[in-house]
């Protein structure tokens, strides 16, 4: 087989949630690493030995490594094929219209045409619309005359592990590869071997449809509780009631709970089929019943709050019979996507507050995770009218927690809890009732 000219075993091109922890895992197993990025400000936090996000054992991680000296970067996407093997895990995101937005990639192929000899591997980490490893894989073809699978390889061996999870899981969750022509699988196989997880080799476009199917799923499982929650505002039923009705001992239940589900992947990748769909806005929908929580609690609590005190001012649109939450305090608690995390991209919370802002209310948010700057918890809470728990983190669940809320918020405070942290089993409910529910009985 042609070997290229190479002086390291693997480049990560894209150091971002995918490719650092990759990269790191890489070098950590004893392979020389390049990885490359073209944001100056991560390379350096990277160079200095100080992780740019939370990843559980990362920093530390990334300090072995730094003293091992196998982990070198640049700014440069060529670079990379200065390894045998190159690992593409740069951002897939959705343009507006539905349609995978696959700039990134295009750039990072055009930097590196002509740096390409035969023997290089190129691996596709990043989440893609089916198609795209043999648009790849086309391309290089194309521009390069390259056979593939021959003497240049293309597999795509997308990222299944959950933020958060990467270096428990990146040795037992099974690793997809779908090599394209002969021998690539196998190459790309031979490199994800360095992990311990077992290696399903299938076609590209089944390891693309099942990376995305299985975002798809998850997507769909949590829709299904939200809109239930929905339901029951209207019906004056009580959604974890229902829940428990649909579940308790029973073997075709499985109704998960209701929550504020988004973050980056499940709220684009639904996108990757529905492009393309055979049954066009199916999913489109679960998108949208997702997207509608926000405005659902924001509706819930005009419902209960009645009239702001004092003269009436600002909108009065929507349903009527909501009351107004001009000069309400609102305490919006955890800003990232999903509990214990530091990533807000996609997060709802933003949108919620963004909703609440246009119904004027005084909205202050704390988030112990996140870089975006936050009040402390009890300055957030401190005389609010209402209290939001838009994320679980572990902080919150903590019935220290509410009894913070019932001590300093108002004294009629609404808590919204559609994550039921505390288990009172509640959606709305004020902080008395909480606080009673939980206080010992005598
Ligand atoms: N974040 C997750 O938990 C997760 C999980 C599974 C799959 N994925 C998929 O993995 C891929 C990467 O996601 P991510 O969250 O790591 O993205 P990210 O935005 O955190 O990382 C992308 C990195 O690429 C860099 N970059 C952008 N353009 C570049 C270029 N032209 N040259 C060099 N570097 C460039 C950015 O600076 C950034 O550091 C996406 O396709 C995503 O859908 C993400």
């Amino acid at each position: 087989m042609n070997s290229p000219d190479t002086s390291a075993d693997v480049s990560v091109i894209g150091l971002g949630r995918v490719g650092l922890p990759l990269a790191l895992s890489f070098a950590d197993r004893g392979l020389s690493v390049i990885g490359v990025d073209n944001d100056a400000a991560r390379l350096h936090s990277v160079g200095e030995g100080a992780m740019p996000f939370e990843e559980t054992g990362a920093q530390e991680l990334l300090a072995h490594v730094h003293a091992s000296g196998r982990l070198t970067l640049s700014e440069r996407v060529a670079d990379a094929a200065r390894a045998r093997h190159i690992v593409i895990t740069l951002g897939t995101p959705s343009f507006s219209h539905i349609e995978i937005d696959m700039r990134d990639i295009r750039s990072a192929l055009d930097d590196l045409l002509g740096a390409l000899q035969p023997g290089h591997a190129l691996t596709l980490r990043s989440t893609v619309a089916p198609g795209t490893t043999d648009f790849v894989a086309g391309y290089l073809a194309k521009h390069r005359g390259f056979q593939i699978g021959e003497d240049v390889f293309v597999a795509h061996a997308p990222e299944r592990i959950a933020a958060g999870r990467f270096l428990e899981e990146i040795d037992s969750r099974p690793c997809i590869v779908g090599g394209v022509g002969a021998r690539s699988g196998e190459v790309v196989a031979r490199l994800f071997g360095a992990f311990k997880a077992p290696i399903v080799q299938t076609t590209p476009v089944q390891a693309e449809l099942a990376k995305i199917w299985a975002n798809i799923l998850r997507y769909t499982h949590f829709a299904l509780p939200n809109l239930l929650m929905m339901d029951c505002e209207r019906y004056g039923a009580n959604v974890f009631e229902v829940i428990d009705l649909v579940n308790r001992d029973y073997p075709r239940g499985g109704l998960a709970q209701p929550g504020l589900t988004a973050g980056t992947c499940l709220r684009k990748d639904f996108a990757f089929s529905e492009e393309r769909s055979n049954a066009p806005g199916m999913l489109l929908a679960v998108s949208r019943v997702n997207e509608s929580v926000p405005l659902f609690l924001v509706e819930g609590i005009r419902r209960r709050l009645g009239p702001a005190p004092g003269p009436t001012q600002g909108p009065a649109h929507g349903p009527a019979g909501l009351g107004s939450l001009s000069g309400r305090k609102v305490a919006v608690l955890g800003l990232a996507f999903k509990a214990d995390t530091d990533d807000e991209r996609d997060s709802l919370a933003h949108k919620l507050i963004r909703l609440l802002e246009r119904e004027l209310a005084d909205v202050v948010a704390h988030d112990p995770h996140v870089s975006t700057p936050t009040v402390a918890f009890e300055q957030a809470v401190a005389d609010a009218d209402v209290v939001v728990v838009a994320t679980n983190h572990h902080e919150f669940r903590d019935p220290g927690a509410l009894a913070t809320i019932a001590q300093h918020a108002s004294a009629d405070c609404l808590v919204v809890d559609p994550w039921n942290c505390w288990g009172a089993g509640q959606v709305f409910a004020y902080a008395s009732e909480l606080s009673a529910l939980r206080a010992p009985s005598a």
